[in-house]
């Protein structure tokens, strides 16, 4: 009988899905730890596949110690914590979702936590619930905003785009979108107006951003843009805190150029090391009501999870 190969695998992903470790039980011996940066550098030598989520910046130190490293494995769509140009250079496979449209079709955590977002910081629930939780009652002090009729200027009508336009229309919200590459059929599909990104920035009342990251979309809302929004506008983020200036942002929320930030992610994520405090844009949030931070979670669903950790493990099958 053949004698099938098992691989060394390194899995650094907290809680992996109990069937997606039975599948790469298949073919390789998985030690599977929660590692830091340089605890990754260590130890990497001595695999050949690594399975990273998100928290790891995986740069040249790694690279250069990852003498059998065939496969890095992660089940996310935006790469930007992997050094790519070297994973190729050294003949290094990367697989991921990205591109993976049908099955990410179904992957709905990271709209449905923009939605949330939007709703928390018009409505002002985070805040309302602080004040509960100290023994508070006080209507007055959390007057929001309703969604309906509202302008959502969505910025990339993808996957999470297309999703989040139609969470609006269903709050009877005034959608309209910017996405160069996306056909005018798939506009008029979903009821949305199509609008060039200055359009989109000027006219919306909440923008949410559904792009990746790259050297175009690097600090695209800067200082100039936040000047054009209106200054009763607010900006969503669930893709990439580098999309966004956060030193402009914080100016122009001190300026009150526009109304309030919600964002699933920041800037300097990946140097946090679990731990956020000393961040401008954190600590501003403590002292004011129209900011909202939450730590990357919008692919942190049980189900989203369950489904991505399944789903990479039979991409690493497939590719060895
Ligand atoms: C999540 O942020 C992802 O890139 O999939």
């Amino acid at each position: 009988m053949k004698k099938i190969k098992m691989y060394k695998i390194l899995n650094t992903i907290k809680d992996f899905d109990q069937q997606a470790k039975e599948i790469l039980n298949h073919f390789g011996k998985v030690d599977y730890f929660e590692l830091s940066q340089s605890e990754i550098e260590q130890k990497i030598s001595d695999y050949d596949i690594l399975i990273i989520g998100l928290g790891l910046n995986i740069d040249k130190q790694i690279f250069d110690k990852a003498e059998n490293l065939k496969v890095i494995a992660c089940p996310a769509t935006g790469l930007d914590h992997i050094d790519i140009q070297i994973a190729e250079s050294k003949g290094i496979k990367i697989l991921s979702l990205k591109g993976e449209t049908e099955f990410l079709n179904n992957i709905t955590g990271t709209a449905e936590l923009a939605f949330g977002l939007m709703l928390n910081l018009l409505r002002k629930i985070p805040f309302s619930f602080d004040s509960v939780r100290i023994g508070e009652w006080k209507r007055e002090k959390f007057q929001g905003f309703n969604l309906k009729h509202k302008t959502l200027g969505i910025v990339g009508l993808g996957r999470l785009g297309k999703m989040m336009a139609k969470y609006g229309k269903a709050f009877e919200m005034n959608v309209i979108a910017c996405d160069p590459y996306i056909d005018e059929q798939v506009f008029s599909e979903l009821g949305v107006e199509k609008q060039n990104f200055n359009e989109v920035i000027s006219k919306s009342d909440i923008i949410s951003i559904h792009i990746p990251l790259s050297e175009q979309t690097e600090n695209m809302f800067n200082a100039e843009i936040f000047e054009k929004m209106k200054n009763t506008s607010f900006l969503i983020n669930t893709s990439r805190g580098k999309i966004v200036d956060e030193l402009a942002l914080l100016e122009s929320l001190k300026n009150n150029q526009i109304a309030g930030y919600a964002t699933d992610v920041l800037a300097d994520e990946l140097s946090f090391k679990q731990n956020c405090s000393n961040n401008s844009l954190v600590e501003y949030s403590k002292q004011n009501n129209n900011v909202v931070i939450t730590p990357h979670i919008g692919g942190m669903t049980h189900e989203s999870r369950k489904a991505t950790d399944i789903f990479i493990a039979n991409k690493v099958k497939q590719a060895i």
